[in-house]
C-alpha cells in the first residue's frame, strides 16, 4: 500500500494538512526551523494526521477544525522522533541524515522542542480543555515510555509484559488519541470516541512490534536505516525476547548481546540479527502483532459503518504487514 492509496479519498485533505505542516514550521526563526524543516521533508506516512481525520469522520467533518488536531499530532510525532534519534543514536531517518546527525544533539533538543511547541500553539486554537488534557498525557506517557526503554536498554531479562507496557507507552497511546481527538474535535459521542481509541490502541501496538521486527528484517531501503539498529543500541524488542526463550539459542545470543553491550555498540550486529531473524522469534511476534490487529478490527466492529470505517480497516491491515 502506497502513501496515497493509504490515505485513499482522504487526498485533498492530507494535501491541505501537509501545506499546514508546512506553513506551521516555515513561519519562524530560520535557524529554528531548518532542521524541522529538514526532517518534514523527509517526509514520512503522515498516519497520525490520517487517523485524526478519520475520526472525525464519525462527527461533524469539518476539516478546518479537524486539523487543529491533526497538525499537531504529526508535529508530536515529529518532534518525538528528533528526541527519539538522540536517545537512540540514530544516524539515519526517512532515508536521510538524523537531526543530531547533520546538526548536533544540543541542535537536535530545541528543534524537538520547537515542534513541541508550535504543536501547543495550533492546539490552543481548539477551546476544549479535554483535548488539552488527553494530549498532554499522551506526551507524558510517551515520554515515560522513552525513558523506561534508555532504562531497559540491554535488559536480557525484562519481561513480555514489560516490553508491551514500554511500547504502549511510547507509541500506541499516541495513535489511540489520534483517533480518538479526532472523534471528539467533531462532536463525535464518547461511547464512539472511547470505541475510536481502542481501534487506534491496538493498530498501535501492532504498529510497533512491526516495526521492531522491521528493524531486524527490513532492509535499508524499506526502513530508512541499517538494519539491526535497535540491537546495537541496546534495545531489546520482542522477537529478541521470543528468541532468548528458545533453549538452543539462548545461550550463544546472550553472548552476542553481551559482546556488543561491551563494544558500546560499536561493532559488527549482523550475526545477532541472524540469529534472531532465523529464530522462531519472527513468526511468534508477528502472530502477537497480528492478535492486537484482530482486536482492532474488533473494536471497529463496533463503530456505525461508515465508509471512514472500511478505510480505517484497510489501514489496519496495511499497518499489520507493512514494509516500511
Ligand atoms: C516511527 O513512526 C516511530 C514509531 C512509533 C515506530 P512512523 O513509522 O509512523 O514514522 P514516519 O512518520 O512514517 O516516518
Ligand atoms: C518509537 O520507537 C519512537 C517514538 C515513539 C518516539 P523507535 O525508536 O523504534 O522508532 P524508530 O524505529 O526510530 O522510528
Ligand atoms: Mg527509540
Ligand atoms: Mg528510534
Ligand atoms: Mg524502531
Amino acid at each position: 500500500m502506497k502513501r496515497m492509496e493509504i490515505f485513499g479519498t482522504l487526498k485533498k485533505d492530507m494535501d491541505a494538512v501537509e501545506r499546514s505542516l508546512y506553513a506551521c514550521i516555515e513561519s519562524e526563526s530560520a535557524s529554528l526551523g531548518e532542521a524541522a524543516m529538514h526532517l518534514l521533508k523527509a517526509g514520512g506516512k503522515r498516519l497520525r494526521p490520517a487517523f485524526v481525520l478519520l475520526g472525525g469522520k464519525f462527527g461533524t467533518y469539518e476539516l478546518e477544525r479537524l486539523q487543529k488536531v491533526a497538525v499537531p499530532l504529526e508535529l508530536i510525532h515529529m518532534a518525538s522522533l528528533v528526541h527519539d534519534d538522540v536517545i537512540d543514536n540514530a544516524q539515519t531517518r526517512r532515508g536521510q541524515l538524523t537531526v543530531k546527525a547533520k546538526w548536533d544533539n544540543r541542535i537536535a533538543m530545541y528543534t524537538g522542542d520547537y515542534i513541541y511547541a508550535k504543536a501547543l500553539e495550533m492546539v490552543a486554537g481548539l477551546e476544549d480543555p479535554r483535548i488539552h488534557r488527553i494530549l498532554a498525557k499522551a506526551m507524558v506517557e510517551m515520554s515515560i515510555g522513552e525513558m523506561e526503554q534508555i532504562r531497559d536498554f540491554f535488559n536480557t531479562g525484562q519481561s513480555i509484559r514489560r516490553y508491551l507496557l514500554r511500547i504502549r507507552r511510547k507509541t500506541a497511546l499516541l495513535i489511540a488519541v489520534s483517533c480518538q481527538l479526532g472523534a471528539l474535535a467533531a462532536g463525535a459521542s464518547v461511547e464512539v470516541a472511547r470505541e475510536l481509541y481502542n481501534y487506534g490502541y491496538n493498530v498501535g501496538m501492532a504498529f510497533q512490534i512491526r516495526d521492531d521486527l522491521l528493524d531486524l528484517c527490513g532492509t535499508e531501503k524499506q526502513i530508512g536505516k541499517p538494519p539491526g539498529s535497535d540491537i546495537r543500541q541496546g534495545n531489546i524488542t520482542i522477537p529478541v525476547l521470543y528468541a532468548l526463550q528458545e533453549e538452543n539459542l539462548r545461550d550463544s545470543l546472550l553472548s552476542e548481546i553481551g559482546r556488543i553491550h561491551e563494544a558500546n555498540g560499536r561493532t559488527e550486529v549482523r550475526a545477532a540479527v541472524s540469529m534472531i531473524t532465523g529464530s522462531p522469534g519472527v513468526a511468534r511476534a508477528e502472530e502477537l502483532a497480528d492478535r492486537y490487529t484482530q482486536k482492532a478490527l474488533a473494536a471497529l466492529d463496533r463503530l456505525p459503518d461508515i465508509r471512514a470505517r472500511r478505510h480505517l480497516r484497510d489501514i489496519a491491515l496495511f499497518v499489520s504487514r507493512r514494509t516500511y
